[in-house]
């Protein structure tokens, strides 16, 4: 291996741009050249490509976001669009390239890998967590850390005013933001897609938490719950069958992927593309790394997109004993 590229796929999220500094700085160590490629399969498609040494990722460590922009891209899904991607990689000598992202452009990846037996590996980024072969992705303990501190602070307001806030998160079809802020700022209730509360017990629920003496309630509801309602439609219901509470609706939206990695993605970045690199030297490709009992790991792409991340239903009977 010669020439690496690196490049971010996908939504954005935070410790992106330090794997893409890991990703460089293994190279330089090891004299491979790096070149960033922009606006993920698009940017290959196009040939968007820009050398990288050592010193171009400096000052990122720190940055939300991605300095090589991502995207989703519909022709890299088409056979031509992968032959075009292919050619330009040819022409610029890349011979292995690394991809941050999520599934969608691990299917990309190991898709290009079979018809091109091109190198590939691939590092998890995405606030979802949603992806098997790693405990935790890229972006996701910064995303709950964000979580927290603004449900910290609607809970002001709940508390001031008597109020029940339902607060939607984001975890496309998955609970494991929803699950974790949830316990980590003491909602009453957590509603989550693995987990049909159902309404009537999430009426109870409610009705519970008033009797017991509580003055405001927070209920955390994941973007990808199946109750059955919105959260508009929850707050209209909650309206119409219990009168005690005064119920207000806040949708965290897009704020949740941006801002500084914390400390545990910058140094979970830096592991996994250090990982990522040394793996391609040694000859591995089509895996994913990944961080399994504090030890970084490759797992199969095949497995990694098949795969299904679970839900740690323990963090569902510690909210029910800590919200008695
Ligand atoms: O995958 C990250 C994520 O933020 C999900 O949590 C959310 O469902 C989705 O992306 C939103 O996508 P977009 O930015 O395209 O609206």
């Amino acid at each position: 291996i010669k020439r690496v590229g690196v490049m971010t796929s996908g939504g954005d999220s935070p410790g992106m741009n330090a794997a893409i500094r890991s990703v460089v700085r293994t190279c330089a160590f090891h004299n491979i050249e790096c070149f960033g490629i922009y606006r993920g399969y698009e940017g290959m498609i196009d040939g968007d490509f820009v050398k990288m040494d050592a010193r171009s990722v400096k000052g990122i460590i720190d940055k939300g976001g991605t300095i090589l922009k991502s995207a989703r891209s519909e022709e890299f899904r088409t056979k031509e669009g992968r032959q075009k991607a292919y050619d330009q990689l040819k022409k610029a000598d890349i011979d292995a390239f690394v991809v941050i992202g999520g599934d969608g452009s691990f299917t990309g990846a190991m898709i290009f890998n079979q018809e091109f037996n091109f190198p590939v590996m691939g590092i998890p980024g995405t606030i979802d967590n949603d992806i098997f072969g790693t405990t935790h992705t890229l972006g996701f303990d910064t995303a709950l850390n964000t979580v927290v501190q603004v449900i910290d602070k609607i809970r002001d307001t709940a508390s001031s005013h008597n109020r029940l806030f339902f607060i939607e998160v984001m975890g496309r079809d998955v609970g494991h933001i929803a699950l974790n802020v949830g316990v980590g700022a003491g909602a009453e209730e957590i509603l989550i897609p693995e987990e049909d509360l159902g309404l009537d017990r999430l009426l109870d629920s409610l009705r519970r938490s008033k009797q017991s003496g509580k003055s405001s309630s927070i209920v955390v509801v994941a973007e990808g719950d199946k109750i059955g309602k919105n959260v508009f439609e929850l707050k209209d219901y909650v309206d119409q069958n219990l009168s005690e509470y005064e119920v207000r609706v806040s949708v965290l939206g897009h704020m949740q992927r941006g801002g500084s990695p914390s400390c545990f993605d910058r140094v979970l970045a830096s592991r996994m593309g250090v990982k990522a690199v040394e793996s391609l030297i040694t000859g591995k490709s089509n895996y994913m790394v990944g961080l399994k009992n504090d030890i970084m790991e490759l797992t199969p792409f095949d497995q990694a997109v098949k795969g299904k991340s679970k839900i740690n239903m323990e963090l569902l009977r510690v909210s029910d004993i800590m919200t008695i």
